[in-house]
Formats: C-alpha cells, sequence, structure tokens
C-alpha cells in the first residue's frame, strides 16, 4: 500500500519532499502504535557552520514528520550523524564515535541510524561503514540533504538500508523546513560549494562546485528571519564590505580573514591566489579603516616544503596584524587533493613549528583582547553561563565572548556591559 502512494509523489522539488513529509507522518504513527511511544531523534553535527545549517534544516525536516527531538544520542529512536571531513582527525574521531554506539542496543532491528555529510563524499568511507557499522541503515551526503524525509520514509516502508549519495549537486532546494538553535541569530547561506581548489582542501571534492543563490531569495530571507525576531545574521566577506561597514552599525565588528601561511611560496604552492604583501594590505587597510573590528584567521602549518623560514614569514604576519584570534592547524594529508602527491614535511618539524606559531597567535591576541578593558559594549546575551548559572554568557559585536551577572529573561537581547577584567581570551563584566 505504502510503495502505491510513493508512487504518487510529485517530480519537482520541493512539493515531492512535503509529499514525504506528509507520508511519513503517516508511517511514523503507525510504527509508534506497534512500538508504544513516540519517536524521538538526535543530530550530531560535526565540522563547520555550514553543516550547522545543513542540520538545522534536516532537525526542521523531522520536526515536520513529527519527530520528537530528545537530548540523547543513545535513546533515541532516530540518530543523525551530520560528519567532517576536513582534516583526517575528524574522521577518526567520528569513527571512534561511531564505534562506541556499535553494542547491542545499537543493534536494535527498529533504531534507525543515518550518517550523512562530507565523509560520505569521500572514496572508502560508505564501503567502510557497510562493513564495519552495520548498524547504520540510512547514508546519504551533502548534495541531497533536503531529501531526508524521503529517504526515512523508504526505511520506514520496511527497506533494510538506504543509500543516495551523488557525485555531483543538482539544483539549490529553497523553502525546506528548518529550525534555529537560537531564536534570536541564525545564519544565512549566500552560496554552496567551492571553487578555489586550495591545493590541501578537500572541500571542493565533497561540496561540489561554487553554486550562488539568488541574491533576492537571500534578502527574503534574511527579512523573513528579522521578522520573527532574528537579531544576528551571518554571512561572508567581500571587499566591497569595508566601505559598507564603516557607515553602518548594524554589522559586526569581526571579519574572519584566513592566512593560512604568510610565505608568498608556500600561499602560490597553496593556489591561494595573494601574496603575502596582498594579504597585509588588506588587513592593515582593515585595521585603519576599522579599527573597533576583530580580526580573525586561520594557519595551516606543515604544509608540503614549509621551511622554518617560511613559518617566519606567517609569523612576521601575525605580528603585524596582531589577530584577535586564529585557528592554527597541523596540515593534513587528504586524499585526492594535489598536495597530498607533494613532498610532505616531517611530523617532528611540523610539531616544533607548529608551537612557535601557536605561542605568537596567543601573544598577540591576549594582548589585543586586554586593550578593551574598562570599556562599555553592546553585549548580544547568548545564554545562560554553562559553569555558573547566576552569570549570562554573551557575546560583543567583535565576537568576544564576555560574562556577567545577569536574569534570564534577559537572553536574546543587546544590553550594555562594562568589560571589568580580561582573562585572555574572554570578559568578566558587569552590566551598566
Ligand atoms: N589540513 C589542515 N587544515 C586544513 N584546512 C583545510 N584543509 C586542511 C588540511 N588539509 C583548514 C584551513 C581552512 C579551515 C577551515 O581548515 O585553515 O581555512
Amino acid at each position: 500500500m505504502n510503495d502505491l502512494k510513493f508512487e504518487m509523489a510529485p517530480e519537482t522539488e520541493p512539493e515531492r519532499q512535503y509529499f514525504f513529509i506528509e507520508q511519513g507522518a503517516v508511517l511514523r504513527k503507525q510504527k509508534e502504535e506497534e512500538l508504544k511511544h513516540p519517536l524521538t531523534y538526535h543530530v550530531t553535527t560535526f565540522g563547520c557552520q555550514m553543516n550547522a545549517k545543513d542540520s538545522e534544516k534536516m532537525k526542521g525536516i523531522l520536526n515536520e514528520m513529527g519527530f520528537i527531538n530528545c537530548d540523547d544520542e543513545k535513546s533515541a529512536d532516530l540518530v543523525l550523524f551530520n560528519t567532517c571531513t576536513i582534516r583526517d582527525n575528524a574522521n577518526q574521531k567520528f569513527y571512534g564515535h561511531l564505534g562506541s554506539l556499535n553494542d547491542k542496543n545499537h543493534r536494535n532491528k527498529d533504531r534507525i541510524t543515518a550518517v550523512c555529510g562530507c565523509m560520505m563524499q569521500e572514496k572508502g568511507c560508505v564501503e567502510k561503514i557497510r562493513s564495519s557499522y552495520k548498524f547504520v541503515n540510512i547514508i546519504f551526503g551533502t548534495h541531497n540533504i533536503y531529501k531526508l524525509a524521503e529517504l526515512v520514509c523508504l526505511k520506514l516502508a520496511g527497506e533494510d538500508f538506504v543509500c543516495d549519495v551523488w557525485d555531483k549537486p543538482k539544483d539549490i532546494v529553497e523553502d525546506i523546513p528548518s529550525i534555529r538553535k537560537y531564536p534570536f541569530k541564525a545564519g544565512v547561506n549566500i552560496m554552496y560549494g567551492c571553487n578555489n581548489y586550495c591545493t590541501y582542501c578537500i572541500v571542493p571534492y565533497v561540496r561540489g562546485a561554487e553554486r550562488s543563490r539568488e541574491a533576492k531569495e537571500i534578502l527574503m530571507e534574511c527579512e523573513k528571519l528579522a521578522s520573527e525576531g532574528v537579531k544576528e545574521v551571518m554571512l561572508d566577506l567581500s571587499d566591497e564590505l569595508i566601505t559598507v561597514m564603516k557607515g553602518s552599525n548594524k554589522i559586526c565588528r569581526h571579519i574572519h580573514l584566513p592566512l593560512q601561511s604568510g610565505s608568498s611560496r608556500i600561499l602560490k604552492a597553496m593556489n591561494r591566489r595573494y601574496s603575502k604583501e596582498q594579504y597585509l594590505e588588506l588587513a592593515l587597510k582593515i585595521r585603519k579603516e576599522l579599527p573597533d573590528t576583530a580580526i580573525t584567521t586561520d594557519i595551516i602549518v606543515g604544509f608540503p616544503g614549509e621551511t622554518p623560514e617560511d613559518v617566519d614569514e606567517t609569523i612576521d604576519v601575525i605580528k603585524k596584524v596582531r589577530f584577535d584570534g586564529a585557528f592554527t592547524f597541523i596540515y593534513s594529508k587528504r586524499a585526492g587533493t594535489p598536495a597530498a602527491s607533494m613532498e610532505q614535511v616531517d611530523p617532528e618539524l611540523v610539531k616544533k613549528e607548529f608551537n612557535r606559531v601557536l605561542e605568537a597567535v596567543n601573544k598577540e591576541s591576549k594582548e589585543m583582547a586586554a586593550l578593551n578593558t574598562g570599556k562599555t559594549e553592546d553585549v548580544l546575551v547568548d545564554d545562560i553561563n554553562e559553569q555558573d548559572e547566576r552569570l549570562l554568557t554573551g557575546r560583543m559585536s567583535n565576537n568576544m565572548t564576555v560574562h556577567f551577572p545577569g536574569e534570564r529573561s534577559l537572553i536574546g537581547k543587546i544590553v550594555n556591559v562594562r568589560l571589568d577584567e580580561c582573562k585572555g581570551f574572554y570578559y568578566v563584566g558587569s552590566m551598566v
């Protein structure tokens, strides 16, 4: 009977998915009658904001199907893992996590275990999960997350294993249900995928070529979010932005400008399309034109062929720009990328050089943070402090965190906070 209904599914999207959301709700109810409890779900997200955003969409779909969100991964009826593969330790972390679930409880035939995201787009990963983690019964990739309702329907209708991984993206599908972790802040995609092909990076291979969304769709989404009470929307950077930022008090004072390396020679081998001098020019222009704006960055140490002299150049940029924060990574060899076949650096040397970079970054960002002590800032209140529930945790316009005493009712509001004490990477303050 169910198969017959599935054949009636519309061909066009998103209509097709709304059909499966309805069908899925019926199948979920039948399952609930059989199991005598409401069906719950849990989504675990690894990796970046793109994955976080995808997870919000998938949670929206599961909510629409009538599944109930539950905090406990071990007891949920449907568990979904959204994976990351940017560095090899991301893969290892995920396999470790899956391994820890490989028990009788998880092999329960009524449980649905779904795995999706960047790792699934990588050669060999699906096969490895099929052979080593047999309790996984739905697998899909990055290009078809909007199809979650359809895949869950197939599973609920009796298929043992559902696998749907596409090599390439098809159309961008808009208007799929989504939820937000916080009612007052949201991420908005302006594009998907990447065309830069940095030689170390796996992203273009697992997320596909760059596709921009229509400007009008982006605007419409931002307007809708604002009308729903959202106060913070996260987008991306363009050159023109510096001028626009100068004249606007609605744009947060934070720019993430990934450096990767300060050596022009290494930047060229990375296919980054800018030199040390060009990077410095842009970063120092931001410092001059937007002095209250925090600049953060990403740095990779140990790219093939990198020498201590190249690392000296990176440290030189760190000292000149004085980053407010930096994510520092040890280069990780990713299969299929051009850098994987270049001559790799001795891991012992990489460790040493990495520590030098880390020290330089920490010194600068600590000193930069201390400069704000005593100032009063607008702070968007995010949440109750995780360690001490008498405190609130919020972020300043430059994205730095501040903890201060206050009432729960202020969550989602913008308040004035004096920065009393700098603790390195965060502040302790008081409301004024
Ligand atoms: N090894 C180490 N770091 C990497 N990144 C991307 N690919 C790799 C890799 N193979 C880092 C870059 C990027 C951030 C998201 O991850 O610094 O900006």
